[in-house]
Parts: structure tokens; C-alpha cells; sequence
């Protein structure tokens, strides 16, 4: 039987609806909740390498246990190689095997292993059953939900992908015991953004209890993430193809964000920092086009520091921010559609910002040293 004390929320897309599960040892429940869905046949558990193989072996008892015939195979699962030729590796394996139209492939790892070995998943066959089971707090609250998969080609960054949406996203929080505190943080990041934009209450959360929340004891982080992530999910469920107006307003922080990590080079700043002080530099033009007092621009700074988030950048100009913020993907085509908050949980979309302002804006969010 499946647990509802631990569904986060049910996504639904055209593709059909999935359940995201996030509790502690919820890995135990894999097969369960993988016949709940639907699934049967055999299971290719593909595992980011930085995985402990204890929690790997875990994920294929489980499986196991619950009559999958499993399949492992362990890859380095990094940005560097978010690319063609892991893919390949897998279309291998899965050729090896048999891998037929009803097995299902599995992702273990962050949101590398969920884009590409989703990828795998979309192509494989024309399409098999797809599970996610993201093991950063990034992929946790953020990449594993939504169907969006790719990879990287030397001219872009997931430049080849598909909209292919899981049958089940996995979430075990004890998973995060192993994950690096900087990319804790990054995390943490995408999470508040949640709360920034579209949930007060939860913001409210992450300020009064910050230690509970990065310690990781106790209900109060499991239930946090959870209603992060059904932020997402019921984003996604609104909006699955970005067309409306909902799916946008994800990109809180991102114009600036993703033009920091051009400028400084990928990989100087996480990405969940770099988003961390483009907030910074979008609370800063929602101040001076008057949506939000100064008092709330110096409450989402404590907030982010709290959680070991930086709130500027150094190493870069002006010049070249606003340069890449309008050669950033999401913008081509026409003027940069920014997303402002108007309070806590209150964003909105504008597209008539001066530059001046937007200048002003990362000025201040440069350091000098
Ligand atoms: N599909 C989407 O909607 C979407 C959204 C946001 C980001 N993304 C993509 O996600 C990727 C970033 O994801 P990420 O931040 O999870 O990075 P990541 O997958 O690179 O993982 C971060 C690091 O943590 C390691 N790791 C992961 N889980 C671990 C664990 N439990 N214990 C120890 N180490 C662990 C990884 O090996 C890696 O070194 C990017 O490629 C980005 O394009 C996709
Ligand atoms: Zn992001």
C-alpha cells in the first residue's frame, strides 16, 4: 500500500500524473510505490557514483524485495560529463541487457543524473518508464520535478532535451546526510525562492528555524521540503510547458543568476548561488521601481545568509552581467521578462524595467574586493 503521510504532492501533466514522495528512508518504499504506479517488468537503476554504495544497494534490495529484477549501473554523473557520450554508455548497457518498452529505468543522483539519464529514458526505445530518485536538496526541490531532461553540447548547456515526465519522483531525505554543505546550500537557495515567490508561511519557516532546517533533525525540515516541493509540483502542474504565465516565476533570481555563472565561468559559484544574489539583484529593482521597501530587500539578505548563501559577486563588471543577461536563453526574441516580488510570496513579471535601474541593481551586488 502506498504511504500518503509521505506524498508531497501528485504532478499532473499530459503525459499523466506521478506521485513525489519525500520522507526519511522512503528508498525502502521504492518497489511499492513503483507497482502503485503502474510499473513492472525489470528496473535499471542508473547511480551517480558519488552515491554511497551502501544507499545504492539499498534502492536494489528494495527493488528486490518487491519482485523488480534489477539492474545497476554506477557512472560519474558531473556537469562535465552531463553529455552525448554518457548517454551512449547507457544506451549500451540498456542494449546489453535487453532493456525492453516495459522495464524501467531508474536515476539515482542530483539533477544531472535525473536530466541525463532522463534523456537516456526519453530515447530509449522511443520512451520507457522513467523513475526519478534525486539525492541533492537541489534535485530534490527543483530539477527532479517537472519532466524537463537534457544534456549539454560543447556550444550550450542542455541545448538536446525533452519534456518526459516520470512515473514517480523518490525522495529520501536521509540521502542528504552524504551531500556536500555547499551544495546543501544550493539547495536551500531554490527552496526559499519558493517561498519568496509564492508562499509567505513557508518563507516565514526558513527564517525562524534555521538550525532545525540545515541540521536536518526533527519533522520540521522533512515537512519544509515537502511543501517546497509541492511549490514546484503545482507550478508545473499549472504551467507544464512554460507557456502561461506560472512557470516563469520560477526564474525569481535567474536573469541575473545564470549571467554570473557565464560571466565568473561555470563552476565558480553554484548555481544555487549564483541565484542567491541574482535575488539580491532582483529585490534591489523591485525596490527602486517602488514594489518593495528596503526592509524586505534587508530580509530576503538575512535570510539567504542565514542558510550560507552569498549575497554578492566578485571578479565581474557591470559590463559584462548586462551583456549576458541579454544573450541568456530566456530572454532571446525580445525584452527580458524579469520576475519581481511585490511582498513575500508575491511575484509577478515585468518587462518594462529601465536599464538604469537594472545597472544600479548589480552595481550593488558587486563586490569591490
Ligand atoms: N530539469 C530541470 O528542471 C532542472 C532544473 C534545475 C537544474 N537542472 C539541472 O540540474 C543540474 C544541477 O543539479 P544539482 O545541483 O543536483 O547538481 P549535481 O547533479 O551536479 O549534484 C551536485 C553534486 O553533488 C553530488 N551528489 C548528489 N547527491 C549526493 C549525495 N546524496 N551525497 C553525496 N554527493 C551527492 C554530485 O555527484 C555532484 O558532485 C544541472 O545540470 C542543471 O542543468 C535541471
Ligand atoms: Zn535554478
Amino acid at each position: 500500500m502506498a504511504n500518503d503521510e509521505n506524498l508531497a504532492a501528485v504532478v499532473s501533466t499530459t503525459q499523466g500524473d506521478y506521485r513525489v514522495v519525500v520522507a526519511r528512508g522512503a528508498i525502502e518504499d521504492i518497489g511499492t510505490e513503483m507497482i502503485n504506479a503502474g510499473l513492472s517488468g525489470r528496473a535499471f537503476l542508473v547511480a551517480d557514483v558519488a552515491m554511497f554504495p551502501t544507499a545504492v544497494h539499498r534502492a536494489h534490495e528494495a527493488l528486490e524485495r518487491n519482485g523488480f529484477v534489477t539492474n545497476v549501473m554506477t557512472l560519474e554523473l558531473s556537469e562535465s560529463n552531463k553529455n552525448l557520450d554518457t548517454v551512449q554508455k547507457i544506451y549500451e548497457w540498456l542494449a546489453q541487457h535487453r532493456a525492453e518498452r516495459l522495464d524501467t529505468v531508474i536515476a539515482m543522483g542530483g539533477g544531472v543524473a535525473g536530466d541525463l539519464v532522463g534523456f537516456a529514458a526519453a530515447t530509449w526505445l522511443r520512451g520507457v518508464p522513467f523513475v526519478q530518485v534525486p539525492t541533492s536538496l537541489a534535485s530534490m526541490v527543483d530539477a527532479s520535478i517537472g519532466g524537463k531532461v537534457a544534456v549539454n553540447l560543447p556550444a550550450g548547456k542542455n541545448l538536446v532535451g525533452a519534456f518526459y515526465q516520470p512515473k514517480l519522483v523518490l525522495q529520501d531525505i536521509d540521502h542528504l546526510k552524504t551531500l556536500p554543505k555547499r551544495e546543501m546550500a544550493g539547495g536551500w537557495a531554490e527552496a526559499i525562492k519558493h517561498g519568496l515567490i509564492l508562499d509567505a508561511n513557508l518563507l516565514d519557516t526558513f527564517e525562524r528555524f534555521p538550525d532545525e532546517m540545515q541540521s536536518l533533525k526533527g519533522d520540521l525540515a522533512v515537512k519544509t521540503i515537502r511543501r517546497s516541493v509541492q511549490i514546484k509540483a503545482e507550478v508545473v502542474s499549472a504551467d507544464e510547458f512554460e507557456r502561461g504565465d506560472t512557470r516563469v516565476l520560477l526564474n525569481y533570481g535567474h536573469t541575473v543568476g545564470h549571467a554570473i555563472e557565464a560571466v565568473s565561468g561555470y563552476g565558480k559559484y553554484l548555481h544555487g548561488e549564483a541565484v542567491a544574489i541574482g535575488m539580491m539583484a532582483a529585490a534591489g529593482i523591485a525596490e527602486k521601481l517602488g514594489m518593495l521597501d528596503r526592509e524586505f530587500v534587508d530580509r530576503q539578505r538575512a535570510v539567504l545568509q542565514r542558510y550560507n548563501l552569498p549575497v554578492s559577486v566578485s571578479g565581474v563588471t557591470v559590463d559584462a552581467i548586462i551583456a549576458a543577461t541579454k544573450s541568456d536563453k530566456k530572454s532571446r526574441g525580445g525584452t527580458i521578462r524579469w520576475v519581481q516580488l511585490e511582498g513575500p510570496g508575491k511575484a509577478v513579471t515585468r518587462r518594462d524595467v529601465p536599464e538604469e535601474i537594472v545597472r544600479a541593481s548589480v552595481a550593488e551586488v558587486i563586490s569591490k574586493s
